[in-house]
């Protein structure tokens, strides 16, 4: 059963971008076009979702994905709830399929969800009422398909389309759920070449069965890039150690602007953030003419607005 889809074919949940349809990306990407000058009007608001409550339900940390949920739906005029898990009932043993009941007996019309274990978001997708939806805001080593969607977005504001790119994901791919979202969405797209580059410890066995090419080192990997995106070493996720120390790490997969230059020259150069500055990333870099790092947190609004909208059944700006 397909959870993310009703069955005539529209968005019901956003749990993960494999096998999401190309249409509703593409639907997507352009309802969060419509609503990018939302941000520049003097009253930021459309009536989209008046008189729905959504609730944010962060088992995780989080700066971006939590704040710009909470600003979309702001926009769209929900009313929005911070769950704040720390203070909550979970921490005296509350199960967590009770605590998303009590908050659905508070008429919830959405959850966003993100949680430490991979299929959580699923977990409350497959349990809660036909008019509640619930978004995947990253699940473990999962999936996180806004950041996904975002990334998608980013690369077509800068570069147009999609079928005449080469994009590399570079850094610690097995730990990363963005990495997975943005592997699915890039090979939905047509993008004709999408590399991984990494030591062999931080990338997953048979990651080429998702579409890729594997390098193991910059030179080769970054050659020719239309985009490179860089990833955090996700040391909450690691067990044990796959690295001999970040300063080792830096000097062969960190980006610095000799690296970068192996690129196209127009290249832009991403990452979902956290960063790490001087571990994944130079600072030359993440603050220099190609970095777009910062637009993308800002269209992470846009993209947010978008899904929700599509998921309430509501229109365009
Ligand atoms: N990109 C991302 O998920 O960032 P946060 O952890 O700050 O939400």
């Amino acid at each position: 059963m397909n959870l993310q889809l009703t069955e005539d074919g529209r968005l019901r949940h956003l749990l993960t971008l494999d096998g999401l349809p190309r249409a509703i990306i593409m639907q997507i990407l352009d309802t969060a076009e419509s609503f990018m000058d939302v941000g520049e009007r003097e009253v930021k608001k459309v009536p989209l979702l008046r008189g729905k409550s959504i609730f944010n339900l962060f088992f995780e940390p989080s700066t971006r994905t939590r704040t710009t949920f909470e600003i979309a739906a702001k926009r769209l005029s929900a009313d929005v709830v911070n769950l704040n898990i720390a203070t909550s009932s979970q921490t005296k043993g509350e199960a967590i399929l009770d605590t998303v009941d009590n908050l659905a007996a508070m008429h919830a019309d959405m959850f966003i969800v993100r949680h430490s274990q991979s299929g959580a978001a699923h977990f409350i997708a497959q349990h809660v009422a036909p008019h509640i939806s619930v978004v995947n805001a990253g699940d473990g080593r999962h999936a996180h398909p806004t950041q996904g969607l975002l990334d998608m977005f980013t690369i077509r504001r800068y570069k147009g389309e999609f079928h005449n790119l080469t994009v590399a994901i570079v850094g610690d791919v097995l730990h990363s759920r963005v990495a997975r979202s943005q592997i699915h969405a890039l090979t939905t797209l047509g993008v004709p070449e999408v590399r991984v580059i990494g030591p062999k410890t931080l990338l997953p066995t048979g990651v080429e069965q998702m579409g890729v090419k594997v390098f193991h080192d910059m030179e080769d990997g970054l050659a020719g890039c239309d985009v490179v995106i860089m990833l955090r070493l996700q040391n909450e996720r690691m067990k044990g150690a796959r690295l001999p120390s970040a300063q080792e790490y830096f000097k062969f997969f960190g980006l610095t602007p000799e690296k970068l230059a192996l690129a196209k020259p127009d290249a832009i150069v991403m990452h979902p953030g956290p960063m790490n500055r001087g571990v994944e990333i130079a600072s030359e870099v993440a603050d220099g003419p190609q970095s777009v790092i910062l637009p993308q947190v800002t269209y992470g609004i846009a993209v947010r607005m978008a899904v929700m909208a599509m998921l309430a059944g509501t229109g365009n700006a």
